[in-house]
């Protein structure tokens, strides 16, 4: 896409006339903020392309009321119980409600408005050093490492997508939604890439991109769940070198990476009362939403991309046991750091691998029948963070078959129900922040039906 002169000229006069100072200048490291994207010869105009601004604008309006939240009566009864002023003033808030979230350390531009929520640059990155570059010729002859020098993420590439979606959704060193928001109320974070992909309301040509990669559900799938077991080894990495600079030996995980199940069942909404504790002695599972599924993608990339994914394998094995085996993950500082460490880089490396293997359409068919496998049974875990992913994994798999062979991949009159059966079992009923009475006995005889009624 080539966007026109007017465009840049555009940019450089607000620039000039908001501060007195040249467009070079004012660039450096700033956010710029939506309005600096959506003049009608940018990104405003009427069409797809050249109309993304206004596609994002009336599309995308979870981002876009993001900052709007913060003023509702969840986040008024959060703000209290933590003792924040507000919410909507409040930076650890407005991390991911806002377009600061994953640009710490930059200026905001003169034109800049928080009101926009999650706005361009939260993706995009922040723009002040690249927004006028862009629009000219020479944009497109930088090499992909100048460019993201310069700040712009490119997002064509699945591996960066993800990174972008997970510093909100997951969290990072620098924002998390640990136990005591959810305690005061946040929702859980329950983000699986493939699934929040499809939702996401879309500005670019999103048919276009599927037609180049039929597979993209099944490589969004295994992408997003290296990267986001990544964010998760980054954030044990950070607190074990916190922990070892302050002179502490042992490190212990916040409550929310652990399996919720474990220790509370039924969670009300709104009055929600104290917690049931069902097991307060036990070992409630570390990593059950994030790097126990991650694990099992990562095993399933040889069959499907024929890309290893042994080396790892070893490292996340590595990090879950040695959390997994002490007890409330209560774990040495000086053990922790080096297996976050090499479970952070051999999850990089292994996400970037996936980008460019080829897959035979047949493929997402064939891992569709090993997920659905009975063998299959004993890698999940047997609540529900673990058979909603199993069943997340199957929904990437069965979606990726039907795009690309043109299939339905499931033969039998009746697969309809069955999906909408299990679909009930993993939903929360209302008034609830927790499914209620999960019971693996009800999920097995629906996936033995799906199992028996995907085509050979
Ligand atoms: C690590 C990032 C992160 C931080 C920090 C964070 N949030 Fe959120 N918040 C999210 C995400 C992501 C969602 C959407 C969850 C989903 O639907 O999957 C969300 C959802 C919410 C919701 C529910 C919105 C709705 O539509 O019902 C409220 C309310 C909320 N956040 C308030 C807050 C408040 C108040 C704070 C600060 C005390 C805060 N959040 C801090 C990421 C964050
Ligand atoms: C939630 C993340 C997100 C937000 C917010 C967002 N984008 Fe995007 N945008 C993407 C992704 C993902 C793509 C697809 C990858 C690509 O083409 O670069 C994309 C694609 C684009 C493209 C390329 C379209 C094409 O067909 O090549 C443009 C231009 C664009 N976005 C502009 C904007 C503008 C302007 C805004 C704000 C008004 C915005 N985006 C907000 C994630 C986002
Ligand atoms: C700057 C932080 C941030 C980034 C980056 C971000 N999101 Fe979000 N996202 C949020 C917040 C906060 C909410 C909840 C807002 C609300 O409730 O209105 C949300 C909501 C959503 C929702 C609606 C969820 C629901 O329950 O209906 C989807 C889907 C979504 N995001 C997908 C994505 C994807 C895909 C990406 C990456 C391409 C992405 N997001 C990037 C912060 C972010
Ligand atoms: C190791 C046990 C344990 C785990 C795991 C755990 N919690 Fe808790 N939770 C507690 C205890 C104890 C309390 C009461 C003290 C407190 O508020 O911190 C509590 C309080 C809460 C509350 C507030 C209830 C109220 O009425 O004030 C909510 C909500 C909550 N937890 C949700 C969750 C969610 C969601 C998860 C998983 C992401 C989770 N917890 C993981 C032990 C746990």
């Amino acid at each position: 896409m080539f966007i026109s002169y007017r465009c840049l000229i555009a940019v450089a006069l607000t620039a000039a006339a908001t501060t007195g100072l040249s467009a070079e200048e004012v660039a450096t490291h700033r956010i710029v903020g939506v309005a600096g994207c959506t003049a009608a010869s940018c990104h405003g105009g009427k069409s797809l392309i050249g109309g993304e601004a206004a596609a994002w604008l009336t599309r995308d309006v979870a981002h876009r009321r993001a900052y709007d939240v913060l003023f509702n009566e969840t986040s008024v009864r959060m703000a209290q119980q933590l003792g924040l002023n507000a919410a909507h003033t409040d930076t650890r808030c407005l991390a991911c409600h806002s377009t600061t979230a994953s640009l710490h350390g930059v200026q905001h531009g003169e034109r800049f408005a928080v009101e926009y929520g999650v706005g361009c640059e939260s993706c995009h990155g922040a723009a002040g050093t690249w927004i006028s570059r862009h629009t000219q010729r020479s944009w497109r002859s930088l090499s992909p490492d100048s460019k993201s020098a310069l700040g712009f993420r490119d997002l064509r590439s699945l591996t960066v997508r993800a990174e972008s979606c997970v510093a909100c959704h997951v969290g990072s060193p620098r924002a998390t939604v640990d136990h005591d928001l959810i305690a005061a109320g946040h929702p859980r974070l329950t983000f699986e890439m493939s699934a929040y992909h499809e939702l996401l309301p879309k500005h670019w040509d999103a048919a276009a991109e599927r037609q180049r990669d039929p597979v993209q559900e099944l490589r969004l799938w295994m992408i997003g769940h290296g990267v986001s077991a990544k964010a998760m080894s980054d954030i044990a990495l950070a607190r074990a070198e916190s922990a070892m600079a302050s002179g502490a030996k042992q490190v212990t995980p916040d409550l929310a990476e652990f399996d919720c199940h474990a220790c509370h069942h039924d969670l009300v909404e709104p009055t929600r009362g104290r917690p049931t504790l069902s097991n307060p002695l036990g070992s409630p599972r570390w990593g059950s939403w994030t790097l126990a599924p991650a694990r099992i993608a990562v095993r399933q990339s040889q069959a499907t991309f024929g890309q290893a994914g042994t080396t790892t394998d070893t490292s996340l094995t590595k990090l879950l046991n040695l959390v997994n085996q002490s007890r409330l993950g209560t774990t040495p500082a000086e053990a922790l750091r080096p297996a976050a460490q090499q479970s952070s880089h051999d999850l990089a490396a292994w996400s970037r691998s996936l980008e460019f293997m080829s897959a035979d359409p047949g493929q997402s068919t064939q891992l569709l029948h090993r997920l659905l496998a009975i063998e299959s049974d004993a890698e999940w875990l047997p609540t529900w963070d673990g058979q909603t992913q199993r069943y997340l994994a199957i929904t990437a798999a069965a979606q990726s078959a039907r795009r690309a062979t043109g299939r339905e991949p499931f033969s039998r009159a009746g697969r309809e129900e069955t999906l909408a059966k299990l679909l009930r079992q993993f939903s929360y009923p209302p008034h609830y922040s927790t499914p209620l009475n999960f019971r693996l006995s009800d999920v097995e005889p629906l996936l033995r039906d799906l199992q028996n009624s995907v085509e050979q």
